[in-house]
């Protein structure tokens, strides 16, 4: 993953003084990076007898598709509010530079769902714990973690839940 390491581009002060902003859009136009991305992806949950890939609005639409895809899973979207047409569940959550709600369909997972959530950078861990305790609420068998790039000095994995198994294919 050192090639696909080498083409994320770090921004200084962005969005706001003191962050440096992995910024992934490079990554995501260099076509050999996308490819091992998508063989990463799909290598650590092929076997794992997933059946659906929850993605994160909006970057993690992008990684999580690949990995439905490529794994032969549904989709499904986690939105930001407002955005889902039928009935849905709600969490609201602070985040490394503000505060934001998600929401899910309310019938988009069931019990017999194994589910990996997807997202494509942990940075605090709000989003992807909202996620978490969403997809929860809905019981299916297993549910699994996964993001592109984890940033570890910002103790993100702390504030997931112990149970679920959390994997990223690029750490800082
Ligand atoms: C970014 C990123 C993750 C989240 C990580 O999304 O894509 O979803 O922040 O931060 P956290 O671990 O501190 O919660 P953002 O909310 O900027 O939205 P976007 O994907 O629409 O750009
Ligand atoms: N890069 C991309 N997204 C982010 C970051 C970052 O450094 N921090 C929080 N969301």
């Amino acid at each position: 993953m050192e090639y696909v390491k080498s083409k994320i581009r770090d921004i200084i002060d962005f969005p706001k003084p003191g962050i440096i902003f992995r910024d992934l859009t490079t990554m995501l136009k260099d076509a050999k990076a996308m490819h091992m991305v998508a063989d990463g992806l799909a290598s650590l949950y092929r076997d794992k007898g997933i059946t659906k890939v929850v993605g994160i609005e909006s970057r993690g639409f992008i990684g999580g598709s690949i990995l439905a895809y490529e794994i032969g899973a549904g989709f499904v979207p986690a939105r930001k509010p407002g955005k889902l047409p039928a009935d849905t569940i709600s969490a609201s959550f602070e985040k490394e530079y503000g505060f934001d709600t998600i929401e899910l369909h309310a019938d988009a997972i069931t019990p017999d769902d194994i589910v990996v959530i997807h997202d494509d950078l942990l940075a605090t861990g709000g989003t992807m714990n909202a996620a978490y305790e969403l997809v929860k609420t809905m019981n299916p068998k297993k549910i699994y973690i996964n993001f592109i790039v984890e940033l570890s000095a910002l103790n993100g994995r702390d504030v997931l839940p112990k149970e679920a198994e959390v994997t990223s294919l690029i750490v800082y």
